[in-house]
């Protein structure tokens, strides 16, 4: 039987995310995400697109590598102003019941220890539905921001697998699950003894205590990562249950799940305990000339200076220094390598100049831009899945909220109809939707279930 399509919504707490210029955009209300109602309607709206989970990003500083400053992410509002996602999630989980929360926090930014009670926070007040995403910042400017010196690409992931072995204590080991007893009797709410100190002393952290918030329904949040790098690979197929790839086309995403999974075999786990997802945007019209019509017209909004400054915060490459017209030759970067070799080697049938990233860009981001009616994407989106052996997509959007409630009236129902998304949630919690009814918790072969409490 083909395998069920998971759909997570690809988000940000800020008006600008993957598509630059399209809040101008008349039907556009990316400017209203400060407003709470917008989010609960949202909610709402994914819940009832039975999504598993709205996916927040996030980052910790303004793309300035394009132009050398901050002012052209400012023009566009790209990815700036950018609120606390953390904020948002109690009041979008008070009006649904089953959809997930996948929270973006730096694990290179980031501490441990209050890390670790606000994760365990909302996964209590949300009854199990939230996960992580481990980043380890790409941006420069986040580095300046919190005063120290970027570390370089690789040694951003030893701090991460450091980062994740203290969560996972925390979470994981230094409260036993009956360790809050609520004994009016004996007048003992937590036992003592069944609480320990997971004394970490380590090269990046050191960490005396317990966590502060007791267990909570999952522990350990579902761990969500999108490195792409071989090094990210590595941290992602150990650690990673909900996987992300950027790729531009479904046959290069083959060879990508194919490594992480055979990689997540060889870290002790099976192939399919990594749910592996790729971004994607969808332009629905009832037919597909009505579509392109759509997405015509959607291009007269985009803004290439916004795509540039979110290519330049990628891939560390400053588009400005270019020649807009002539090809952009692979190297190396500090930022995010995949990215720069997407538009430079992985694709040897297309050499990409500066204006073609940015025309590219501008609507959807890096990933590809699904254009047509529902029957149209429905297939795309079933090809994108079974020829890249993926689990599920993560659904971006050139026009808010109108491309995502396009999509969840009409072609969820007939991926619905198709039997390829499932017609009511299986499970309450989000760890539930991945590892199947019952699996609240970390499989005992995930490296948070091994971690010993007195190893550092
Ligand atoms: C779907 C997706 C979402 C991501 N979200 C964020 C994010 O919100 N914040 C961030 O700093 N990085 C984000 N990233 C970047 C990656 O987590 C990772 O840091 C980046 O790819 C660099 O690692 P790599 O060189 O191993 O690929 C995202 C990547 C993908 C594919």
């Amino acid at each position: 039987m083909a395998k069920r399509i998971g759909l997570h919504a690809f988000n940000m707490t800020a008006a600008g995310h993957q598509s630059s210029g399209m809040w101008r955009h008349p039907q556009s209300q990316a400017a209203r995400y400060k407003d709470l109602d917008y989010w609960v309607d949202l909610a709402r709206t994914l819940e009832r697109g039975r999504f598993d989970s709205i996916f927040l990003a996030d980052v910790l500083g303004p793309y300035d590598v394009y132009g050398g400053s901050p002012d052209a992410a400012l023009r566009n509002g790209m990815q700036i102003p950018a609120n606390d996602p953390f904020q948002y999630v109690s009041a979008m989980a008070s009006v649904t019941s089953r959809l997930g929360f996948a929270l973006t926090a730096s694990a290179t930014f980031e501490h441990p220890y209050p890390l670790a009670r606000r994760f365990s926070t909302l996964d209590h007040l949300t009854k199990g539905r939230v996960g992580w995403n481990i980043v380890t910042s790409y941006l420069p400017s986040a580095s300046r921001n919190f005063g120290v010196s970027a570390l370089p690409h690789d040694e951003r992931y030893e701090m991460a697998e450091e980062f994740l072995t203290v969560m996972y204590k925390l979470w994981e080991q230094s409260w036993d699950d009956d360790a809050v007893e609520v004994d009016r009797e004996r007048g003992v709410f937590v036992n003592p003894d069944k609480v320990h100190p997971i004394r970490h002393k380590g090269r990046y952290f050191d960490v005396d205590g317990f966590n502060m918030a007791e267990p909570s329904p999952q522990k350990t949040p579902v761990i969500f990562q999108a490195g792409a790098s071989s090094r990210g690979r590595r941290f992602a197929a150990r650690h990673g249950e909900g996987l992300f790839v950027n790729v531009l086309n479904s046959k290069l995403s083959r060879a990508i799940t194919d490594d992480i999974r055979t990689q997540a075999e060889a870290a002790g786990r099976k192939r399919d305990d990594v749910s592996i997802s790729t971004i994607l945007t969808a332009v629905i019209a009832d037919s597909d000339a009505e579509a392109e019509r759509k997405y015509r017209e959607y291009k007269e909004y985009a803004s290439g200076e916004g795509a540039m400054t979110l290519f330049g915060g990628f891939s560390g490459l400053d588009l400005a220094k270019f020649d807009k017209d002539s090809p952009l030759a692979a190297g190396d970067t500090n930022a995010i390598q995949t990215v720069l070799d997407l538009f430079t080697k992985l694709d040897p049938s297309k050499k990409w100049t500066p204006a073609d990233i940015a025309d590219h860009m501008s609507i959807g981001g890096v990933e590809p831009v699904l254009v047509g009616s529902p029957e149209t994407v429905a297939d795309e989106i079933e090809r994108w899945i079974d020829e890249g052996d993926l689990d599920g997509i993560n659904l971006s959007y050139a026009v808010t909220p109108h491309d995502i409630e396009a999509f969840v009236d009409t072609v969820v129902p007939e991926l619905q109809k198709r039997g390829r998304v499932w017609k009511d949630y299986e499970g309450e919690t989000l760890r539930e939707y991945f590892s199947g009814p019952g699996n609240n918790r970390l499989s005992p072969t995930h490296p948070g279930s091994l971690v010993s409490r007195n190893a550092d």
